[in-house]
């Protein structure tokens, strides 16, 4: 699929996750956020669902803790927001910032699943525990954070890279470190620049990866 394909694919879902009124956090959003970025890019980032500010923007990841992603993102890899994919495992706002109900995230699994599978990145960090459950069930992310695992997802085998959530980097300097460690891993994992058309084969965790 060319560049111009991945976009338009990525707007038609855009489209219908803004039509959306088939859930009450959907009639009740102000904008709906399906997500931003890089039709390209080798990296997606997936949070749990909008805040208050992404809710009122229909912008992924802009408020506080977005704010640390993005600039953690810049100053340790190099790589801009723009040049990753950012969305969330659901599209629209919680009341009160609650937790995401099951069938809140089911509805939208279509809608990340199909993104995914436009993009095609080489590496999917999850941001938080709900985001990673997609992909890594019954773990903790106390101690799995900063561990890639090649998971096979829709047929395709994708680097998954479980990150603690910005916003609790933000409640502590323990988990702020950790935080940011893990996109030291994330930068050591993109060395060097040049990456191979098909990723070969390992074990399911690795703990030093050098992937490139
Ligand atoms: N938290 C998330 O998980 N996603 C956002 O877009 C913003 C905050």
């Amino acid at each position: 699929m060319t560049i111009s394909e991945k976009q338009q694919q990525l707007n038609k879902i855009a489209e219908e996750i803004k039509a959306f009124k088939g859930l009450e956090i959907a009639k009740n959003s102000t904008h709906a956020v399906p997500g931003e970025g890089d039709p390209n890019a080798q990296i997606m980032m997936v949070g749990e669902a909008p805040g208050q500010l992404e809710n009122s923007t229909g912008r992924p990841f802009v408020g506080q803790s977005g704010q640390l992603m993005r600039k953690t993102l810049t100053e340790t890899t190099g790589i801009t927001p723009e040049e990753v994919f950012i969305t969330n495992i659901v599209k629209f706002r919680p009341p009160d910032n609650r937790d995401p109900t099951p069938d809140e995230i089911e509805v939208c699994r279509d809608w990340l699943d199909r993104q995914i599978n436009i993009i095609q990145p080489k590496i999917i960090c999850t941001l938080g525990r709900f985001s990673m459950a997609k992909f890594i069930p019954d773990v903790s992310i106390s101690r799995v954070h900063g561990q890639p695992r090649f998971v096979e997802f829709l047929g395709q085998k994708y680097i998954i890279f479980p990150m603690y959530h910005p916003a609790a980097a933000l409640r502590g300097t323990t988990v702020l470190n950790e935080f940011k460690q893990d996109f030291v891993k994330l930068k050591n994992m993109l060395n060097p620049v040049s990456m191979p058309q098909n990723i070969p084969e390992e074990k399911p965790i690795i703990t030093q990866p050098s992937l490139f």
